[in-house]
This record gives C-alpha cells, sequence and structure tokens, in this order.
C-alpha cells in the first residue's frame, strides 16, 4: 500500500513536467525548482496538502505565481487518476495550491489501515532478503572505567530510536557501541593501581565500577600533577599496546567491570547494542596513517603526522589539522574514527558494507567528525550513494539552566537518575490511585511506575529538537497533561478501557459510517503516520515523532470528551470503536519505535 502523499507526488511531478515541457526537460536548475513535495496544510481549513512550487518557479519562469499555480492545476485536473485521489485543486493567496484528499480515498486508505500491521510504513526496497541495505548507528560509546554520563543516556535514547525506526522500514542495522577501551587512561590507571590496590589488576571480585571511577579520579589527578607519574603512564601504555600479559590482563578486567555495570543500564531501558570498542581498529591504525600518506594527504607538522581541512580554518585564518599520529607515534580519537569509518564502508568480508552510517554524540563532537568525515571522503573511503552523518544533539542542563549536577555538584549518576524517575512516578501514582479511591496489587503498581518513570525519561529527551540543550525536569516529564509520556501513555490506557467494555471488532465487517469533523481529523491525522515515519528516517530527528504523537492524543481526546462511542448509536458505535482502535494502534507502534514500553491500565 502508498501513502496519500506518495501516491500524489508522482502525479504532480507529472503535471509539472506537462506544464512546462521545454523548462522541465532543459536546464539542470530547473530540476530543484521542480519540486514535487507536499507541504501539510497549514490550516485544515485548507485542505490536507499544499503545492508551494509555483512561488520559486514564477521567478524562474518570468510568470505571475499565479499563472505559474492556473497551469498545474489545469494539468491536475485533467488527470484522471489524480481526481480519484484529491477534489479539484484551488488556488489561494498569490499562487498555493490546496489540495483535500477525496472523502472516498480516506476511508479506502482507513480500512487498508485497519488490516495493516505496518500502518502503511512501506519496507525499504534495497537489497535481496537477507541482503537489505547495512545501516550503522554508532550511540551510547561510554568509556571504559569512566562512569556512564547523562550525554551517553542522551545518545543511548536518541541512537535507540534511530536503529528501531531503521529496522522497522527493514534495514540490516548494526547498533554499535564505541566504548572507548583505549588509550591513555589504562596507562595511568594500571600505573596508580600497581602502588595502591594491585589485587586489582588480577580480579574484578574486590572492585566496582564505582571503585574503579574513583581509582581513575585519583590518577588523573596524579597524572595531570606529577611528570614522573606520566612518564610511567605512558610506558603502561605503550606495554599494553604490545601484549603485555599483566598490562591485558588489568584491561580486560576493567573492561568487564564497566561492561557489567553499562549492561544493567541498558537492560533497564531495555536497549540493545553490539560492543565493539575503539581497541577493535587497533590493528588498522598503522595502515591508516600509511594510506594517507600514499595518498599525498598527509603532512608532518612539527613531527605529529596530520592532515589539513581543506574550507575549514582556524581563529588564526589557518587551515585546520586533523592529527592522526602524534609526535611519540601515539595514535588518537580521530585515528581510531579514520580507521572504523573506513572499516564500516569497506564491503564484507573485509569491513561491513554499510550504506549509511549515524554517529550519535553531543555537538561538542561536531567538528571532530566533519574533519574525520572530510579526511575519509578524501581518501576515498566513503564510496558514492553511501552517507555519512553526525546526529550531534544539545546539552542536558538542570532546573538551574546549567548543566546538570547533583546538589553537591557532582555529575549524576545515570543509576541515580532512572531511580529517582521510577520513585516519583511511583508517589505520583500512589496519590492518584488514593484520590480515585482505587486498591491495586502492588506487582502492578511496580510496573506502572517502572514504566512511567522510564517512559518518562525517554520521552523527554526525545521530544525536544535534540540539538538544543535540554532542560532536565522530573516534575515536567512525569505531568500528566502536555507533551508528556504519562499523557500518551494515558489516551492509550483510556482507549484500552474503552476496547474492553466495546467488545471484540476486528472480524466485523460492516462499513464504516463517519460525518462529524471530530472523527474526520482523527482520520486524517492517523494517515500521515508514515509520512512522519519516513521524515524522521530522512532528516533523524525523533522529535518529529513525538510531536505528532502527542498532536495525535490530542485529537483523539477531542473526539473522545465531545462525541459518545460506547453510548452511540449501533452503527457510529462501530465505526468509532474502529476508530479508537486504529488510533491506539498508531500510538503503541509510534512509542514502540521510540523505546517506550506501553501500558493497558495506569
Ligand atoms: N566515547 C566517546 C565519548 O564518550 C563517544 C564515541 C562516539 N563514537 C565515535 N565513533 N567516536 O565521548
Amino acid at each position: 500500500m502508498r501513502s496519500l502523499s506518495r501516491a500524489i507526488q508522482p502525479l504532480i511531478r507529472e503535471a509539472l513536467q506537462r506544464a512546462f515541457p521545454e523548462a522541465a526537460g532543459n536546464t539542470r536548475d530547473f530540476k530543484s525548482l521542480f519540486d514535487p513535495s507536499l507541504a501539510p496544510a497549514s490550516k485544515p481549513e485548507f485542505g490536507d496538502f499544499q503545492i508551494n512550487c509555483a512561488l520559486t518557479l514564477a521567478k524562474a519562469l518570468k510568470r505571475s505565481p499565479k499563472a505559474i499555480a492556473v497551469a498545474i492545476v489545469d494539468q491536475l485536473n485533467m488527470n484522471a487518476e489524480f481526481l480519484k485521489i484529491c477534489d479539484q485543486p484551488e488556488i489561494a493567496g498569490p499562487g498555493f495550491i490546496n489540495l483535500t484528499v477525496r472523502a472516498d480515498c480516506l476511508m479506502d486508505e482507513f480500512y487498508a489501515r485497519l488490516e495493516d500491521p505496518r500502518l502503511g510504513v512501506p519496507l525499504q526496497k534495497g537489497g535481496d532478503i537477507g541482503h537489505e541495505p547495512l545501516v550503522i548507528v554508532d550511540f551510547s560509546s561510554p568509556n571504559i572505567a569512566k562512569e556512564m554520563h547523562v550525554g551517553h543516556l542522551r545518545s543511548t535514547i536518541i541512537g535507540d530510536s534511530i536503529a528501531r525506526i531503521f529496522e522497522f522500514r527493514g534495514y540490516h542495522v548494526l547498533r554499535l557501541n564505541h566504548v572507548g577501551d583505549w588509550g591513555t587512561q589504562f596507562g595511568m590507571l594500571i600505573t596508580h593501581l600497581k602502588e595502591v590496590a594491585p589485587q586489582a589488576l588480577e580480579t574484578s571480585a574486590v572492585f566496582d565500577l564505582g571503585d574503579l571511577v574513583a581509582f581513575y579520579r585519583e590518577s588523573k589527578k596524579r597524572f595531570d600533577d606529577d611528570t614522573s607519574f606520566q612518564v610511567k603512564s605512558r610506558q603502561e601504555v605503550v606495554k599494553l599496546q604490545s601484549g603485555d600479559q599483566i598490562a591485558l590482563k588489568a584491561w580486560t578486567l576493567f573492561c568487564e567491570q564497566s561492561r557489567h555495570e553499562f549492561q544493567k543500564i541498558y537492560d533497564r531501558l531495555d536497549i540493545s547494542l553490539t560492543e565493539r570498542g575503539e581497541s577493535f581498529y587497533n590493528h588498522y591504525l598503522g595502515k591508516v596513517v600509511e594510506d594517507l600518506d600514499a595518498s599525498g594527504l598527509l603532512v608532518s607538522d612539527d613531527g605529529a603526522k596530520c592532515v589539513f581541512l581543506e574550507d575549514v580554518v582556524g581563529k588564526d585564518g589557518k587551515p585546520l589539522p586533523v592529527i592522526v599520529q602524534k609526535t611519540d607515534g601515539g595514535f588518537n580519537y580521530a585515528t581510531t574514527d579514520l580507521a572504523a569509518i573506513r572499516y564500516r564502508f569497506t564491503s564484507s568480508p573485509k569491513g561491513d558494507g554499510a550504506s549509511r552510517v549515524i554517529y550519535v554524540t553531543d555537538s561538542g563532537q561536531a567538528n571532530h567528525f566533519m574533519g574525520v568525515f572530510q579526511v575519509a571522503s578524501r581518501a576515498g573511503w566513503i564510496p558514492s550513494g553511501t552517507r555519512v552523518e553526525h546526529v550531534p544533539f544539545g546539552l542536558v542542563l538542570g532546573e538551574d539552566g546549567k548543566k546538570l549536577k547533583t546538589r553537591s555538584g557532582e555529575t549524576v549518576r545515570l543509576r541515580d537518575l532512572l531511580d529517582e524517575a521510577v520513585a516519583r512516578a511511583h508517589s505520583d501514582l500512589c496519590t492518584r490511585l488514593k484520590e480515585e479511591g482505587r486498591e491495586e496489587e502492588d506487582a502492578f503498581i511496580q510496573n506502572v511506575a517502572n514504566t512511567v518513570g522510564l517512559g518518562a525519561v525517554k520521552y523527554a529527551d526525545l521530544s525536544q529538537n535534540r540539538v538544543t540543550n535540554y532542560q532536565f525536569s522530573f516534575d515536567k516529564m512525569l505531568a500528566l497533561q502536555g507533551n508528556t509520556a504519562p499523557y500518551l501513555l494515558y489516551a492509550l490506557v483510556r482507549i484500552s478501557g474503552i476496547a474492553r467494555k466495546g467488545g471484540d471488532l476486528s472480524k466485523s465487517m460492516d462499513q464504516c459510517t463517519f460525518s462529524e469533523p471530530q472523527e474526520w481529523n482523527l482520520i486524517r491525522h492517523l494517515l500521515k503516520f508514515d509520512d512522519v515515519i519516513l521524515e524522521v528516517e530522512e532528516e533523524l530527528l525523533p522529535n518529529r515523532l513525538c510531536s505528532y504523537l502527542f498532536e495525535l492524543s490530542q485529537i483523539f481526546n477531542r473526539f473522545y470528551d465531545q462525541l459518545p462511542v460506547l453510548k452511540a448509536d449501533q452503527s457510529f458505535r462501530d465505526s468509532r470503536l474502529r476508530l479508537c482502535r486504529l488510533t491506539a494502534d498508531t500510538l503503541k507502534l509510534g512509542l514502540k519505535l521510540l523505546g517506550i514500553a506501553t501500558l493497558e491500565r495506569m
């Protein structure tokens, strides 16, 4: 099944070509002007979609926008296929063309969706079964021996949702956890532990990640203050990298301990990841430098090997370098990312053979990725037709508008943050149950608190435009009103309640009858679901899906508050119940793609 906008777009393209045959065939520049894409109507009274290209075309063709719009509309009116989908188009303002989808067409689509578990979202078409195009999402990626912080939480939540969308679309998705498991931190840690707690180098039984993090802090402090410690630490890194048994054993232990802690967070959030840390690319680093040298990109600058970026200058007006090998011969973060990007785009069996690679980190790393992408592209490591994107996000701020910290000024531990969300959801729930005079079992209360608490944290993060900083507020994210997880979950719970009383309609073959504007609004909104999913896939902005679901809940609530469902006459009742069902299916699938669990009752 094809969605409405995807059915209409080719017909508009055709109309444009027929209306302006010379221009359409002629120059390349006109291609961008003949944009057949549809914008949603800016107001419901304008119909469903809007064609906006008459204005840009008018300038290029030196005709009035009105005349251009008339020419397009004339063509559309001659197309029987178009008139099966839309009423005759209307021209508004200087030259906007408004389209309204015909009611019978909406109904056909509505019936189709009731039967369609994909709710109109098409499967991607590239590749044979078992050989679907590969999308890599590099997300979460905390650092070993360090605490996972809220930035990593954001990456984890946003990355998971993006991965879910690609999976649902039928891509093969590799969810890569590019953990920081290689580098100087291990040298410091090993040197320090050899002195203060040598047993920690041999067994993980004695310490947990909290201790490890504390040791890391101590060692970092010593590293910054004490040059002889620095020298020893560097030697320790070299030992580790050349396979020294003691160092390797300790490294393995640190990784295991950290992994174990990280996994607890992933399990709680129901998020799966494949760990492939920086150390994986160790063997490839030398070759990266060699090949950059061979292709003439490498420059020696004060003993460091680097590639100077094109079109990117520093404050002094000089081109900025990406350093790939330090003066002491060591490789760095960028070298590893160059090896990684190359590996990911190299076809199997020597690499992953990805068609799209997506990196989800805070916007502080934007320059790093810009540099890495440019160097990789100039080195010829990004095949044509593939895509590589950095998905940046802003900082998490506390309610005071400053970087999120605990009262005592420490970084907030994720475990504590999730615990608090659940605890608050728990106490809100108990208050509400008391007010409603309800008695519920403990297991029920625990489950609701957990689902609402974790869902609220995820949703608060996803519903913001990720690029902006976002203010973390338990009160706001847990509110039953507004663009929050509890509001959406509650809409769904409401529908489940209606369904329990309304009986099973899945086998009913009766036609539906709709006559009220509240019903049509809801239908129209429901039928946009597939477009929204495709948009998120394109732009990697999960907040679009959140806004859509929020609006859906609002439209549903208006419908349900203003029209009787269970008490309506039989024919309306069944129609409305089915409208409720499609709303529930859409909310459920939408929330699932955001990684948010749903409830039948709350
Ligand atoms: N470990 C890094 C950090 O904590 C994030 C890694 C992101 N992925 C990458 N391929 N560089 O900031």
